[in-house]
């Protein structure tokens, strides 16, 4: 019988949000439930420490999985541990970080197996860059690169191996001194074995650490000519025309795909919902001023645009002369810098409703990334 415990008793403040890091969403789920589903099929029993605060909402998140279930935290990552260790069930354990999301089942397999074969299991990964020994800001030792590793979890024993262990770190008073298990169990069992992990599977600390996700989203216009105007708005740049694009608002065809674009990256509605043409408040707006509302609503999501991409289908006015100055404005609005945005432009070669210069239709593509 296997018993994975997913240590989540810290509060992640090094990530610095308003709630405990493992409760934050990636990508849509709580970062502790990805690691629950992937131990979920491989352990008999899942522990998991946690702060009494957080109990609840870990709670919710166990629903599916009748097999798991709290244990008190403790002060320090290996008292949580220490404390999920003692009610173990299992004859093997598996310690796997809930801020680990991104744990394969390949590795868990592997920690197992190696447990079965050599008594224990450490995930590790070999050093990639040049790692020293540093005392008073110097270097004071340069350990051979190959014989450096780095070392992740899940981290698994036979679970008297490994409560000997804590008992005896326990008796000595450093049981808080250790940061993972391996430690430990090197220093009062045996030297633990090590097997090959993977470069994703990686412990979010940091805030920036929950940003490895990028969205894509895909928008597209069209407006016809027929406005009694002598120019059209394309990314907030008025370009002299014969006449002007038919709308409620400026007819800002441009920033209307890529406002599109991004909500649909975001997963949102589009733009017809958020500012319907039925509404009084829209008639003449300033597109920009929509792109404002819309990156309010990004960032209210945690995401921000990375790089957009945009095409323009237009038979008529020539836009070459302009695009430097639209890709500025545009990319002043995004936040971004002018190199992160692209705008092409190209006629219909004659053809459809473009080519005859009834109309200009944009294609806008937009890549979030988490802000
Ligand atoms: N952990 C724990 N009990 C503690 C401290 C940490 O169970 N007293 C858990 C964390 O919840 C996390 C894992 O150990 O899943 C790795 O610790 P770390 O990344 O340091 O998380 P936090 O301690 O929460 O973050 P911070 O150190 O930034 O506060
Ligand atoms: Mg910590």
């Amino acid at each position: 019988m296997i018993t994975a415990i997913l240590p989540a008793g810290g509060s992640g403040e090094r990530a610095g949000f308003s709630e405990n890091k493992i409760l934050r969403p990636l990508n849509g789920l709580p970062v502790l439930s990805y690691s629950l589903s992937a131990f979920s099929e491989e352990a008999d029993e899942l522990l998991i420490p946690c702060r009494k605060e957080d109990e609840a909402a870990i709670q919710k998140l166990l629903a599916p999985y009748p097999h798991a279930r709290t244990v008190k935290g403790g002060a320090t990552r290996e008292e949580s541990v220490f404390n999920a260790l003692i009610e173990a069930k299992g004859d093997i354990v598996l310690v796997h970080d809930a801020a680990r999301p991104f744990v394969s089942k390949n590795i868990i397999r592997n920690c197992i197996e190696s447990v079965k074969q050599y008594g224990s299991g450490v995930c590790s990964l070999p050093a990639t860059d040049t790692t020293v020994l540093a005392r008073d800001g110097c270097i004071a030792a340069v350990p051979p690169r190959d014989i450096v590793f780095t070392v992740q979890t899940p981290q698994g024993f036979y679970t008297d191996a490994l409560r000997t262990a804590f008992y005896r770190a326990d008796a000595a008073g450093t049981l808080s001194s250790f940061t993972d298990e391996s430690g430990l169990f090197a220093q009062y069992v045996a030297p633990p074995r090590l097997f090959s992990g993977e470069k994703g599977n990686k412990k979010l600390t940091y805030a920036e650490d929950f940003a490895p996700f990028e969205r894509v989203g895909f928008g597209v216009d069209t407006h016809a000519f027929g406005k009694a105007q002598p120019f059209i708005t394309l990314a907030g740049v008025k370009i002299p025309s014969t006449s002007g694009l038919v709308a409620h608002s400026d007819g800002d065809v441009l920033v209307h795909a890529v406002m599109d674009a991004l909500l649909s990256a975001a997963g949102l509605r589009d733009i017809g919902y958020y500012f319907p043409d039925t509404d009084e408040r829209f008639a003449n707006a300033d597109s920009m001023q929509l792109l404002k509302e819309v990156m309010r609503l990004l960032k209210e999501r945690g995401l921000a645009p990375k790089n957009v991409s945009v095409s323009v289908l237009a038979e008529r006015p020539r836009l070459s002369p302009y695009i430097e100055e639209m890709k500025k404005g545009l990319a002043a609005a995004l936040a971004l810098s002018p190199s992160e945005v692209g705008i092409a432009a190209g006629t219909n070669e004659k053809l459809g409703y473009v080519g005859e210069g009834r109309g200009i239709t944009v294609y806008a593509a937009a890549l979030l990334k988490a802000n």
